[in-house]
């Protein structure tokens, strides 16, 4: 196979690259940031198969510049990165990375879960400020999880994985699904009660969002939405940044219309609002959701699996769903 060759847009774990050139040629952008727009068009003019990350645009500018490419291995389960109408148009093959993160994101949601909920990071800037006067009973009071409700936006894999772990805090779980939010009726879930997203926003106390970004989803939170969720509930974003309207987040916490939010992803990445930041009642993290030495050295492993499937011939291991 090593007539074929590789386009890599970042560094991956070097036993990977290693798997990968053993079978083709590899040209690894090396950058620090994301390959510029510019580079990235003349660098993957023929190469045959391109491995990507989802800081990566891969338009149909790309696409088009491209006239040998037969495989986008994107290493993220989200693939709104790429136009993937345009690259089945041109038969290319595009894969993700599904289930081996799966775990590695409801952990981290869980993790900003507790720590929005337990005021971690409001907490950790008092004791770096030096301006924490010793313990005091009503010191920094957070909320309670058990008995309470955990509504959540998105029934797939990593909701799922999500639900699965309420129990050991007490909480109900609710859940809308894609197929509700789209208008085609209710899916069905685990121990999880199905309910409109107007009602999961009313009722729940702490709202976690694990849709795709899609139209259908893009702005999914907006002001409306925001404005019926509890004044004491919580909301947690570990699925893209678009689907909540930033701006209209950033005026719902300064009217403490929510109790407040833990982010890891952004509108326009890696970009914050200012506004977010100077506010007490938000957790702000950069997308570490699945970063794990394990899950992203085994993200980046099913990529190069991708790749080396279709360019022996087999068919992908995960391509993106129809
Ligand atoms: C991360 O955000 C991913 O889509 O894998």
């Amino acid at each position: 196979m090593t007539q074929f060759s590789v386009l890599v847009t970042r560094k991956l774990p070097s036993s990977v690259i290693d798997a990968l050139r053993a079978v083709a040629h590899v040209d690894l952008y090396a950058g620090v940031a994301a390959i510029p727009p510019d580079e990235l068009r003349a660098r993957v003019a023929g190469v045959d198969a391109l491995v990507c990350l989802l800081t990566d645009a891969i338009d149909r500018s790309v696409i088009d510049a491209a006239p040998s490419l037969k495989v986008i291995a994107n290493v993220a389960v989200g693939y709104n990165n790429i136009d993937v109408v345009h690259a089945r148009s041109r038969g290319i093959v595009v894969t993700n990375t599904p289930d081996v993160l799966t775990e590695s994101v409801a952990d981290f949601t869980w993790a900003l879960l507790l720590a929005i909920t337990r005021r971690l990071s409001e907490g950790e800037r008092l004791v770096r400020r030096g301006e924490w006067k010793g313990w005091a009973l009503d010191l920094m009071l957070g909320t309670e999880l058990r008995g309470k409700q955990l509504g959540l936006v998105g029934l797939g894999r990593i909701g799922r994985a999500v639900a699965a772990r309420a129990p050991a805090f007490g909480m109900r779980v609710a859940f809308t699904s894609r197929r509700e939010i789209a208008g085609a009726g209710m899916g069905s879930g685990p121990d999880a009660e199905p309910m409109s997203l107007d009602r999961l926003l009313t009722t729940s106390d702490v709202v976690s969002l694990h849709v795709p970004l899609t139209p259908e989803t893009r702005h999914l939170i907006d002001t409306r939405a925001l404005a019926r969720m509890k004044r004491s509930a919580y909301l947690i974003n570990t699925a893209r940044g678009p689907v909540v309207d930033e701006e209209a987040l950033v005026w719902a916490l300064q009217q403490h219309l929510i109790a407040g939010a833990a982010l890891d992803v952004y509108e326009h990445e890696p970009a914050v609002h200012p506004g977010l930041l100077g506010l007490e009642n938000v957790l702000l993290v950069p997308h570490l959701g699945s970063g794990t030495t394990e899950t992203r050295t085994a993200m980046a492993d099913l990529a190069v699996a991708n790749v080396v499937a279709v360019l022996g011939g087999r068919p992908p291991v995960t391509p993106v769903p129809e």
